[in-house]
């Protein structure tokens, strides 16, 4: 009765947006024959299955879907082993570690790569920002060497394309599976000598943690990494590119927030709402699950649709506009598990790095402000979105009025 375009459609791709629309409307459940899953599209649903009060919405899909790539990562993990894991990285990530040792590092590298460009008057965000950013600042809390910044960029892409490779792509999985091996060649000499000489980063933590009197082994500590350099560096990425793409479509706001820094916060949580980097998620039923009207069978594959969630209009008044004021997104809990968008995702497996990436968000924005007086885009310049499963701009040409030396 209804026609709802498909998820893997061109149309979809280009702005998935109105059939997410179409979807809580009309299937919010969804049976997906081409990817043999069932898929999630309105905010209650998503929300339940993150939190997963009940223990039907397990990660063991992760098993087949991010095992190959990254190894054995919190991710699939539950339970105390869980906890224990994610513990070790937790403190880094919020709080006095986050404020004393890991701000300098932030601060630092956001300097590095604006001056870089900051006399010239022209730059694209994208490129000289945001798809290095991140993953520097997670290299050097690593005590990795950043020189090797190409290679984390081109590794967690295409790790992040396998994830997102719903037409099982043979070209995108052989790129994955080569990742995993380049990556374990990379890094598992690294951990032996941090074995031998452990500093103060995060590797050296991880490789001397003990869990339960046992160490984890050299596998485990490598696709931890995996994960935080994928997980931390391709979603901060897509997230600046898509905060300062809103901020110049929205002129007023974008004065408010020149005007008013304390505004980045609210501008990087609506930005999360609004165009979250991280489309969807996936989740495993543990037994049969009723849910918006019909049943999902236990073993099933679901796709939590993120973006969807978060412009459903029973969640959120007027929920297509980008309002950085709205009074239905509370800015201080945003980053938290109590935040309602669901960018971060909630429950247990709930985003460890959101503080730190708000801490990359409002440092880095705020320095790239001071850098950049009379920002715009470059002339003629449309920005756009791409991508299903993450979805950010490739670029974004901007010029400014350049600080004289
Ligand atoms: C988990 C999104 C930044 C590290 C997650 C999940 C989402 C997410 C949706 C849940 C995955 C699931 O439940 O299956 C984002 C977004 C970010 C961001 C949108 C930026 C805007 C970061 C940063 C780091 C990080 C900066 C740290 C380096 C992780 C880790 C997990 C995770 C390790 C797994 C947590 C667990 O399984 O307990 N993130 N993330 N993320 N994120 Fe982030």
């Amino acid at each position: 009765p209804h026609h709802v375009p498909d998820i893997l459609s061109p149309e979809f791709a280009e702005n998935p947006y109105p059939v997410y629309r179409a979807m809580r409307e009309h299937t919010p459940l969804l049976w997906h024959e081409a990817t043999r899953s069932h898929v999630l599209s309105r905010h209650e649903d998503v929300e339940r299955a993150f939190k997963d009060k009940e223990g039907l919405f397990t990660t063991d899909n992760y098993g087949w879907q991010i095992e190959p790539v990254h190894g054995r990562t919190i991710l699939q993990l539950s339970g105390r082993e869980h906890a224990v894991r994610r513990a070790l990285v937790a403190p880094a990530f919020r709080g006095d570690e986050l404020r004393e040792k890991f701000l300098p590092v932030i601060e630092r590298n956001a300097r590095e790569l604006i001056d870089a460009f900051r006399y010239t008057g022209a730059t694209d965000l994208v490129d000289s920002f945001a798809t290095r950013f991140p993953v520097n600042v997670i290299a050097d809390m690593l005590g990795l060497d950043k020189a090797d910044h190409a290679r984390f960029h081109r590794w967690y892409s295409s790790v992040v394309a396998y994830l997102g490779n719903l037409t099982g792509d043979p070209e995108v999985t052989a790129a994955g599976e080569r990742t995993r091996v380049e990556f374990a060649e990379y890094l598992l000499p690294v951990i032996r000598e941090r074995r031998r000489n452990p500093g103060d980063d995060l590797l050296s933590t991880l490789c001397l943690a003990e869990v339960d009197g046992v160490r984890m082994s050299d596998e485990d500590v490598k696709a931890f990494c995996s994960l935080l350099l994928a997980a931390g560096g391709e979603t901060t990425d897509k997230a600046i590119g898509s905060v300062f793409a809103h901020l110049l479509a929205h002129p007023e706001q974008f004065a408010a927030v020149r005007e008013d820094r304390s505004l980045i916060g609210r501008a990087f949580a609506e930005t999360l709402r609004y165009t979250p980097p991280v489309q969807m998620i996936m989740r495993q039923t543990a037994a049969e699950v009723t849910v918006s009207g019909g049943t999902i069978p236990a073993g099933a594959t679901v796709i939590c649709l993120i973006g969807s969630a978060n412009r459903d209009a029973a969640r959120y008044r007027d929920p297509d506009t980008f309002d950085i004021f709205r009074d239905d997104l509370d800015a201080d809990t945003a980053f938290s598990a109590a935040a309602g968008h669901l960018a971060f995702a909630l429950g247990r497996h709930f985003c460890v790095g959101a503080l730190l990436a708000r801490a990359e968000v409002e440092t880095g924005i705020g320095m790239l402000l001071d850098a950049m007086p009379g920002l715009r885009l470059a002339d003629g310049f449309v920005p756009a979105e791409q991508g299903v499963f993450t979805r950010g701009h490739p670029a974004l040409p901007v010029r400014f009025d350049p600080v004289t030396r």
